[in-house]
């Protein structure tokens, strides 16, 4: 079904309840559902938003339209979680519901305050003629989970930006306030990241764009920065970035810096890479916000799902999208490594071990864990139903994810994603199924792909020949 502007842009209290009832109801008995990972309720969700550690918890905030597998009128939902695994939904957080806001209230970050969490957001504001206006709102939650926002923005669009400039990530270093934002340039119309820094979060002063190693392509969406043992890391969407300086393979990619340092008074990073790399080497990660927990640990969590893009298995059953797992992050030898955090380890129940053995299994649950050490010098496919996983551990030593078996999913952008890996070595995979969602960690956190896939059951897991490993494979408790 075609959605009209008018439809999606609804005012949320115009919505009856049935309607989101019965959505709610066909998103929670689809067989393509995540029973581990987060997913909405019904309809939509895009970015996270808002992660950040609070009055004891973790929270997180979805970038959520409940009332179909559109891009409609955004709001904020809220979760929080004390283990980062085990997330409790404690509904809508931000509406849509000002002048400011009135056609969504887009991405943004949180930052604990005196004794408040500071959410900041876009407000996407469209006037009559439909012309675009960001503002970049702060709300104040306090410590019962209750929102107020401000109808002042705290910063208004400055005149060198196109009506492109919006997901702040608000942030405190070096004993001062900054935050960070997605532009577009007006003049060069480029992609640029704009820093702004104040003393007291009510006065905002433009410190100029971000120097970065290259030219980024048209927009930089979902801009953030987290330390990792000090060292800055920037993580975001280069839209239209030229494959020239990163190659990529999906509509847009979102991609990593590592930084050898970074000034923000003076808007300059110091990249310690060439360009950028590709965060996740799957098909499907857009939107990925990362945070530095109190004890400085850097978490990131990713949106399973692009911009532009259509799901049809689930599109059709009303609902889109879901999240990866949240990702410890690490720079060893000079690469970004993303781990699963510890708590994911207590999903895991009916253990077994295997070796060598050609058929995993012919009755997997649609939610599994399946760890492997696959020895060097070898060549052959994993089949994981319908989804192929081809791996060479020789020479040429590569994996490739092959999701060409099942329907299509954005076929415009190939049914094949594969990564390079060093000649004849081990190949460790830590492979997390939920449902329609597959996350690979390849070589304990070198590289991850992550995608979805639409197998009518999961139920097999088989080796195409004999071959050399040792694995583990675990049911996964059903959590959210
Ligand atoms: C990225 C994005 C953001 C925007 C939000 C709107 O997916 O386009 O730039 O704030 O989604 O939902």
């Amino acid at each position: 079904m075609e959605w009209t502007r008018e439809q999606r842009y609804k005012k949320y209290s115009d919505w009856d309840a049935a309607t989101l009832l019965q959505l709610q109801a066909q998103a929670a008995t689809s067989k393509y559902q995540m029973h581990y990972h987060m997913h909405p309720l019904s309809g939509l969700m895009n970015d996270p938003n808002g992660f950040s550690y609070y009055n004891g918890e973790y929270h997180l905030f979805c970038q959520s339209y409940p009332f179909g597998p559109v891009h409609g009128l955004k709001s904020w939902t809220h979760y929080a979680s004390d283990d980062l695994v085990h997330w409790h939904y404690l509904g809508q957080a931000i509406n849509p519901d000002m002048d400011k806001d009135n056609a969504g209230a887009y991405s943004g970050s949180a930052m604990a305050h005196d004794g408040k969490l500071l959410l900041m957001y876009t407000g996407n504001h469209r006037d009559a003629d439909w012309t675009r206006i960001p503002y970049q709102i702060i709300a104040e939650m306090d410590q019962d989970n209750h929102i107020t926002k401000k109808d002042e923005a705290t910063i208004l669009p400055p005149d060198h930006v196109t009506e492109h400039f919006r997901d702040p990530q608000l942030f405190e270093h070096d004993d001062k306030f900054y935050v960070i934002l997605g532009a577009q340039d007006k003049k060069t119309k480029t992609g640029q990241i704009d820093v702004y820094e104040s003393t007291d979060l009510i006065h905002w002063h433009e410190n100029g764009y971000l120097s970065l190693p290259n030219e980024m392509g048209y927009m930089i969406e979902c801009p953030n920065l987290v330390f990792i043992n000090g060292q800055p890391v920037l993580i975001f969407c280069p839209q239209g970035l030229d494959k020239s300086i990163t190659n990529y393979d999906n509509v847009y990619p979102n991609m990593y810096l590592i930084g050898k340092d970074i000034d923000l008074s003076s808007a300059k990073f110091s990249p310690a890479q060439l360009a950028p790399i590709n965060l996740d080497d799957g098909f499907d990660v857009y939107a990925t916000q990362a945070f530095n927990a109190p004890d400085g640990t850097a978490y990131a969590i990713s949106w399973v799902g692009l911009p532009d893009s259509t799901y049809p298995p689930t599109d059709q059953e009303g609902w889109a999208n879901c999240y990866s797992q949240v990702k410890q992050l690490e720079i060893k030898d000079g690469q970004l490594y993303q781990h699963p955090v510890p708590a994911m380890r207590n999903l895991r129940y009916n253990e077994v071990s295997i070796t060598n053995k050609k058929i995993i299994s012919s009755d997997a649950k649609r939610q599994y864990e399946l760890k492997l050490k696959i020895a060097a010098g070898q060549s052959s496919s994993l089949h994981l139903s319908d989804l192929i996983l081809n791996f060479n551990t020789s020479s040429d030593a590569h994996l490739t994810v092959d999701r060409s078996h099942g329907p299509a999913i954005n076929p415009d952008y190939g049914a094949t994603r594969t990564i390079s890996l060093g000649d004849n070595q081990d190949l460790d995979l830590d492979i997390f199924i939920d449902g329609s969602l597959c996350e690979i960690f390849i070589n304990n956190g070198r590289h991850v792909m992550t995608l979805r896939f639409f197998s009518k059951s999961n139920t097999t897991i088989s080796f195409d020949q004999n071959i050399n490993y040792t694995g583990k494979l675990w049911d996964m408790h059903s959590i959210l």
